[in-house]
C-alpha cells in the first residue's frame, strides 16, 4: 500500500485575473484588479494566459499530466458586471462548461468565490469590504453560484488567503480605494470578511448538506529570527492574531480572546456586534486548506513600540540564513512544510489540503528544446516527500496542488516569474503564440501524480 490515500487529490490552483484574460468579453464588468497596472516592467491583465478561449486545449493538458483535481476561481466581475443588480448568464455559462468538461476529463472542480478582485463598481460606490452593504451583495453572489454549479460542484472557498484580510495587503484585496487606513478600518474589514465567508458557509451548511467548504489562509512557517524570547512572543502574537485566531473562527465560530481584549484595549469593541458574533459562531469547516510557498522570521528588535502584531512580519520580517531563496528572495523551505502541515491537523483536526505550492523563477524557451527546470523539480520532490512524511507521523492530508502549473502572471502581472511546469509562449508585452510547452518538470510530475506520489 502507498503512502497517499486512494482518491488523494493532485492538481493545479489558479485565479481568474491570472488565467482568463478576455478581460473585455462576454459581459463582464471592470473589476479592482482590471484598472490595477503592476509596474513598467509587468503585463496587463487583457490576456493573461487566454484561458477563457483556450481552457479546452490546457484541460487536456492537465488530464495527461495526471491531475484529478483544478481549483479555479469565478470572477464576480464575470457573473455579475457590477457586483449587484443583473447578472450575466454568459459568464455563468462559461464556468458552468468549464465545469462540465473538467468532469468529463475525471478532474475534481474546486471553486473559490473571491482571490482579491472586486468589482470596480462595489469598490468606488462603498468602498469595498468596509461596507456592510459589500458583505450582504458578496453573500447573493455566493449563493447564486452554488446554486448554478452546486450539483457539480462538491469544494467551495470563500477567500483566497483570508489571513491576508488582517495584514496590509487587505486595503486593496478588499476594494477599499479611499480612507485613512487607520487599525480599526484593518480590523472592520477583517471582520467583515469572516462575516461574508460566514454567511456563504452556513448557507452551505443548512441547505446544501452534500457539498464541502473550509477555511483557507496563506499560511507560512514563521520562526523567531534569535533565542531571545521578545522574538518568540513576537511570533506567537503574530501567528495568534492573523493564521490562528482565524483557524478558530473557522473551526469553532469563535474569535480569540486575545484578538478581542486587544481589540477591546483599543477602541475597536463597536466591530463586535452580538448578533453577527451568533451568526459567526455557527461557522465550521469541513477541510482546512492553505497556501505555501516560502517561510520568514521576526526580529523583534526592528519593530517599533505600539506596533499592532498584525503588521509585525512588515517591520519585523528578516531573512534566515538557513535557508536558500529565489530571485525575488521567497526562501525555501519544505521543512516548514511538514511541520505546518501536521501541525495545522493538530490544531484543527480536519482533514488539511494545502491548495498553493510551486517556485517562480526566470525562464525562457528557445523555441525547440524542452526547458530543463531541474531546481522546480527538486522544489516539487522536497514539497512532495514534506506532504508524504506529514501523513507518515499521521496527518489527515487530502490532496496537493501546485500554483500556475501552466505559467501565469504573478500576481503582481509579471509574466517572467512562472511557476508552471507548463511554459506559456509570452512575455510580459509580446503575447506571441501563448503556445504550451512542456518542461521537464511536466514529465516528472506526470510520474509523480499517476504513481499517486510513490515515484518522485
Ligand atoms: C498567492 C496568491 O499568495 O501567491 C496568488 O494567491 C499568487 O495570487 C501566488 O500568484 C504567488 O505569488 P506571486 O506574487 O509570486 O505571484
Amino acid at each position: 500500500m502507498g503512502t497517499l490515500r486512494n482518491g488523494f487529490f493532485w492538481g493545479n490552483s489558479v485565479s481568474s485575473m491570472q488565467t482568463e484574460g478576455a478581460a473585455h468579453e462576454g459581459g463582464k464588468g471592470k473589476s479592482v484588479y482590471d484598472t490595477y497596472l503592476a509596474g513598467s516592467e509587468s503585463s496587463d491583465w487583457d490576456v493573461a494566459i487566454d484561458e477563457y478561449h483556450r481552457y479546452p486545449e490546457d484541460i487536456e493538458l492537465m488530464k495527461d499530466l495526471g491531475m484529478n483535481c483544478y481549483r479555479f476561481q469565478i470572477s464576480w466581475s464575470r457573473v455579475q458586471p457590477d457586483g449587484e443588480g443583473e447578472f450575466n448568464q454568459e459568464g455563468i455559462q462559461f464556468y458552468s462548461d468549464l465545469v462540465d468538461k473538467l468532469l468529463d476529463a475525471g478532474i475534481e472542480p474546486m471553486v473559490a468565490l473571491y482571490h482579491f478582485d472586486m468589482p470596480l463598481n462595489l469598490a468606488e460606490k462603498y468602498n469595498g469590504f468596509i461596507s456592510k452593504k459589500v458583505v450582504d451583495l458578496f453573500y447573493d453572489f455566493g449563493k447564486k453560484m452554488i446554486d448554478a454549479l452546486g450539483d457539480r460542484v462538491t469544494y467551495w472557498l470563500t477567500f483566497n488567503e483570508q489571513n491576508l484580510y488582517s495584514a496590509t495587503p487587505s486595503f486593496q484585496s478588499s476594494g477599499y480605494l479611499t480612507g485613512d487606513k487607520s487599525l480599526h478600518d484593518l480590523y472592520q474589514i477583517s471582520h467583515n470578511v469572516m462575516m461574508a465567508h460566514a454567511k456563504v458557509a452556513n448557507y452551505i451548511h443548512d441547505n446544501k448538506h452534500d457539498l464541502k467548504i473550509g477555511g483557507m489562509e496563506a499560511y507560512s512557517e514563521v520562526y523567531p529570527a534569535t533565542p531571545n524570547p521578545k522574538d518568540a512572543a513576537a511570533v506567537r502574537r503574530f501567528k495568534e492574531f492573523g493564521n490562528n485566531n482565524l483557524i478558530r473562527l473557522f473551526t469553532e465560530g469563535k474569535y480569540s480572546d486575545e484578538v478581542v481584549t486587544f481589540m477591546k484595549n483599543n477602541g475597536m469593541a463597536d466591530i463586535l456586534v452580538d448578533k453577527e458574533l451568533e451568526e459567526l459562531s455557527h461557522v465550521r469547516s469541513d477541510f482546512f486548506s492553505f497556501s505555501y510557498y516560502a517561510t520568514t522570521t521576526i526580529d523583534s528588535t526592528q519593530i517599533p513600540t505600539g506596533t499592532a502584531p498584525n503588521y509585525y512580519v512588515e517591520y519585523g520580517g528578516k531573512k534566515n540564513p538557513y535557508l536558500e531563496e529565489n530571485e525575488w528572495g521567497w526562501q525555501i523551505d519544505p521543512v516548514g512544510f511538514e511541520n505546518v502541515l501536521i501541525d495545522l491537523f493538530n490544531r484543527t483536526n480536519l482533514p488539511i489540503f494545502p491548495i498553493e505550492n510551486g517556485i517562480g523563477v526566470r525562464e525562457t524557451w528557445d523555441g525547440e528544446n524542452t526547458i530543463n527546470d531541474s531546481y522546480r523539480i527538486d522544489y516539487l520532490r522536497d514539497h512532495i516527500q514534506a506532504v508524504k512524511n506529514a501523513v507518515q507521523k499521521g496527518a489527515d492530508v487530502i490532496g496537493y496542488l501546485g500554483w500556475g502549473l501552466i505559467d501565469i502572471p504573478s500576481s503582481a502581472g509579471n509574466v517572467d516569474k512562472r511557476y508552471g511546469v507548463v511554459y506559456v509562449n509570452r512575455s510580459n508585452h509580446d503575447l506571441k503564440d501563448l503556445k504550451r510547452v512542456p518542461k521537464q518538470s511536466y514529465y516528472w510530475l506526470q510520474k509523480a501524480f499517476k504513481s499517486n506520489g510513490e515515484t518522485i
